[in-house]
């Protein structure tokens, strides 16, 4: 049987400006598409903005704008967030698009049709800011539960979806589908919600007095409730009923929503479903709350939001997506902060897995020519092959940060398997042993980055790509031993998660602008003394025994003689460097080069596909010092 899997975020409201809150459901919604793509199954990933209703159009009245151009405007600024994030959606689907309204009147004539909408007259307590009616019991004291805003008492001639007639059913349905609903406790809720009457729900709202939303199909007189709209998001961006897409995914449908947004989850979809003759989705997914600092749940209405746009540009999407996964459990209310995410970042990310590719590309470049060593079994290692299995259920299970957790287990293992056999010092008495040990590492590193890529599947690539590995890669090859070939290693690799740069950056960023920018990516002059940088003459040069890239040069410094490996062979053939006088880096750190050991780095320059070497004119002598 075909594996297929889809998965939607809430609509988010055009409103207000993307926060963390948002960025967060939306991460772990592309964290789940990655993983089941890389697990292989058909994937489809849902996400959008809810354009219509009250709410909106207020916020479109107050910022003066017509509501179109105005949704057009924040819409994309979901947009924009997501692509910083690196947001990997199928489809992006926006309220107020026809393919959208289409279906929203089609249901809702289907539903009119078969009697399970009427006309009626209600009174009630409303939140503007929730758009829905409260009963008494809901709120806190007098105010929105949500808001901690008083609520208004209204009176006004809406059409009635027949809720209530399919509370029994809905019961029934949650006892025999113990699992529709996840974590078990917002099961409970919905259950105890179910255990008096629900009553019916409103699902207009009269023109006259909030123009802007989707006519009944039957009277133009009234705009659709904004629930009854955007639940159906869902299914119209799959091209419901007709497209082979909605037979395709929809039973296979997860949503993930914020526990605020419970009840017209798990009440009014449900029963819109059945009365609309749609099949009931998969799992409705429940996350808690995101905190401010206050420890109040983050919102624009409380003024406690951290803005996804400043952290991304400063450590990186990457890092933002591992710091949310890793540190809410999901489904509770956790504290998030720039501090928290710093700390996970330097220990997890640049202490533990940046500062293993480093040392292990060192040890590569030492010990093993450059390349990764022949295949060898993987001793304690190859317990990282059952991670993926173990990993398929947490993720199944919703227990992202302890998935995380377990493959950040193993990289910390993988850092003391280094230090307990200690190749530099394995290398003298048995090199091949030393090689043996780099490999298994280097296979660990591999197996980890794999289970890594869908909550950082940049910063994983460029892991893959530092060891000369394919970037392109399977789950399933997480789960087996020796895939590493033994190919050389690319000469540069950038630090992959810099203790620096998060620093530089936000004084970089849009917000943070401010003068000192350039001073503050200055070295003093101290830094530059460090670097000996010396003139030095070419006095042979052959091409390396193997390596194509490769040249083998030997420099005189006036007094003394170096041997310098140099990737230069692609513009430069050995004879015409005899006689030039370059700039070398004399202080170097000796590395070995597939081989053979290099004393020092000369200088080039290069853009593109060119590059040319500095050289020194005029009478001066080799041995020189460059400064
Ligand atoms: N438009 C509706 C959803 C319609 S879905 C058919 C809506 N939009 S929203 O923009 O207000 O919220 C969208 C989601 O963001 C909700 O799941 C909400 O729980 C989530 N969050 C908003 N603030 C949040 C936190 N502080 N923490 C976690 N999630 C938060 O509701």
């Amino acid at each position: 049987m075909e594996k297929v899997f889809y998965i939607t975020t809430p609509i988010y409201y055009v409103n207000a400006e993307p926060h963390l809150g948002h960025a967060y459901t939306t991460v772990v919604a592309d964290f789940l598409a990655r993983w089941h793509r890389l697990d292989g199954y058909r994937t489809f990933f849902l996400t959008g903005t809810d354009e219509h209703g009250e709410t909106v159009y207020r916020a479109a009245q107050k910022a003066g704008e017509e509501p179109q151009a105005f949704v057009d405007r924040v819409s994309q600024r979901f947009r924009k967030a997501w692509e910083l994030l690196g947001i990997a959606y199928d489809d992006f689907i926006r309220t107020t698009e026809e393919r959208h309204k289409r279906v929203v009147q089609r249901v809702l004539q289907r539903v009119y049709e078969a009697g399970d909408i009427y006309y009626g007259e209600y009174e009630g307590l409303y939140c503007v800011s929730c758009e829905r009616f409260y009963t008494e019991k809901e709120l806190e004291g007098d105010l929105c539960p949500i808001h901690g805003r008083p609520v208004e008492r209204r009176r006004e001639g809406n059409y009635f979806f027949r809720m209530e007639k399919y509370r029994e059913w809905l019961i029934d349905y949650l006892q025999t589908h113990p699992d529709l609903i996840r974590p078990e406790g917002y099961r409970n809720e919905v259950l105890s919600m179910l255990s008096e009457p629900i009553g019916d729900l409103s699902i207009s709202r009269p023109k006259a007095r909030v123009p802007w939303g989707i006519p009944l199909p039957w009277d133009e007189a009234h705009v659709t409730y904004v629930w009854f709209d955007a639940l159906l998001n869902y299914v119209s961006a799959l091209g419901y009923p007709d497209d082979p897409r909605y037979a395709t995914f929809w039973p296979q449908a997860w949503h993930l929503i914020g526990k605020d947004i419970l009840k017209p989850h798990a009440v009014f979809w449900p029963t819109m479903l059945k009365a609309a003759g749609i099949p009931m989705y998969r799992h409705l997914n429940v996350g808690g709350f995101l905190l401010g600092p206050d420890g109040r749940k983050m919102s624009k209405t409380l003024g406690n939001v951290v803005d996804p746009f400043a952290l991304t540009e400063k450590y990186g999407r990457d890092a933002v997506r591992y710091y949310l996964l890793r540190e809410i459990p999901y489904g509770q209310d956790t504290p998030v902060s720039e501090e928290a995410l710093r700390a996970r970042y330097e220990a997890d990310l640049a202490d533990d897995l940046g500062n293993l590719l480093q040392r292990t590309r060192a040890m590569l470049f030492r010990f093993a020519e450059g390349r990764i060593p022949e295949p060898v079994p993987g001793e304690e290692l190859e317990e990282g092959t059952r991670l993926a299995g173990r990993l398929r259920g947490l993720v199944r299970d919703l227990r992202f940060h302890v998935a995380l957790e377990e493959v950040m287990a193993y990289v910390k293992a993988l850092n003391r398997y280094i230090n307990e056999k200690r190749p530099w010092e394995l290398f003298k008495e048995d090199p091949g042993e030393a090689r043996a040990v780099l490999y298994r590492v280097v296979e660990g590193l591999r197996i980890a980055s794999i289970l890594l890529t869908p909550a950082m599947p940049d910063k994983m690539a460029e892991l893959r790509r530092a060891l000369g590995l394919r970037e392109e890669v399977r789950l399933e090859e997480a789960e087996r031993w020796g895939l590493a070939e033994p190919l050389p290693l690319p000469q540069e690799a950038g630090v992959l998660f810099p203790k620096e740069a998060p620093r530089e950056a936000a004084k970089g960023s849009r917000e943070g602008q401010t003068e000192g920018t350039k001073e503050d990516r200055s070295i003093s002059i101290e830094d530059f003394a460090k670097v000996e940088l010396r003139v030095a003459e070419v006095v042979a040069a052959e091409k390396h025994p193997n390596a194509d890239r490769l040249l083998v040069l030997r420099l005189s410094l006036g007094n003394e003689e170096r041997t310098v490996v140099s990737g230069i062979a692609r513009w430069y053939r050995p004879e015409e460097l005899v006689g030039k006088k370059v700039v070398l880096v004399a202080n170097l750190k000796p590395a070995k080069l597939r081989g053979v050991e290099s004393q020092g780095m000369i200088l080039a320059a290069s853009e593109g596909d060119k590059l040319a070497l500095v050289t020194v004119e005029g009478d001066i002598p080799p041995g020189a010092l460059v400064k």
